[in-house]
């Protein structure tokens, strides 16, 4: 089974403010869902909690929570006490992908334990005033290929570029 990661970040690796995104991008939104949709995607409680009410869980995907508190319910998610437990429990006989879809503690948590095969890079040409940020990975350990671009339209304020990292073997 691969893990895989996404996420989008600022020029200066930022990812979020106030437990909330900092950017209206349609298309990066719909590249997001087009590309985790039939697949397992792994949470932190944080980000569980950021997404409104009505976006979640969020749909057509296997929803999972990780969190220490061991009380923890959430309609319609699966709740784990570890990353470890959470993969090992979709390793077996799964044709899907466990996506990390963050949020920060829960991306330096996949990159530090070394699990992540693949990661959906969303480069956002543009500085917001983050207080949470993706961690500074190795890009030297990593092949990347550039798979879109969007340029600033009515629609999108700032420019991006998606890239496919994949683990150098
Ligand atoms: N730009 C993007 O692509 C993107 C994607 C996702 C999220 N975000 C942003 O990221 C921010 C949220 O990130 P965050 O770093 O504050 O929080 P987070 O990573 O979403 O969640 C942190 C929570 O995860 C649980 N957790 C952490 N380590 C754990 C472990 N080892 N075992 C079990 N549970 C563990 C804890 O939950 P408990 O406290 O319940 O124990 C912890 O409080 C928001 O601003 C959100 O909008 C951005």
């Amino acid at each position: 089974m691969k893990v895989s990661l996404i996420v989008a970040m600022d020029r200066n690796r930022g990812i979020g403010r106030d437990n909330d995104l900092m950017w209206h991008l349609p298309n990066d939104m719909r590249f997001f869902k087009e590309t985790t949709e039939n697949q397992i995607v792994v949470m932190g409680r944080k980000n569980y909690d950021s997404i409104p009410e009505k976006y979640r869980p969020l749909p057509k995907r296997e929803n999972v929570i990780l969190t220490r508190n061991m009380a923890f319910q959430a309609k319609d998610c699966q709740v784990f006490n570890s990353l470890s437990n959470a993969i090992s429990n979709f390793a077996e006989g799964n044709e899907r992908k466990v996506f990390i879809i963050g949020g920060g503690e829960i991306y330096k948590l996949a990159l530090d334990k070394g699990v992540v095969d693949e990661m959906f890079i969303t480069h956002i040409d543009g500085d917001y005033d983050a207080d949470t940020f993706f961690p500074d990975f190795d890009q030297g350990l990593w092949n990347r290929e550039l798979i879109m671009t969007q340029a600033v339209d009515e629609k999108h304020k700032h420019s991006f570029e998606v890239f496919r990292y994949t683990l150098l073997k």
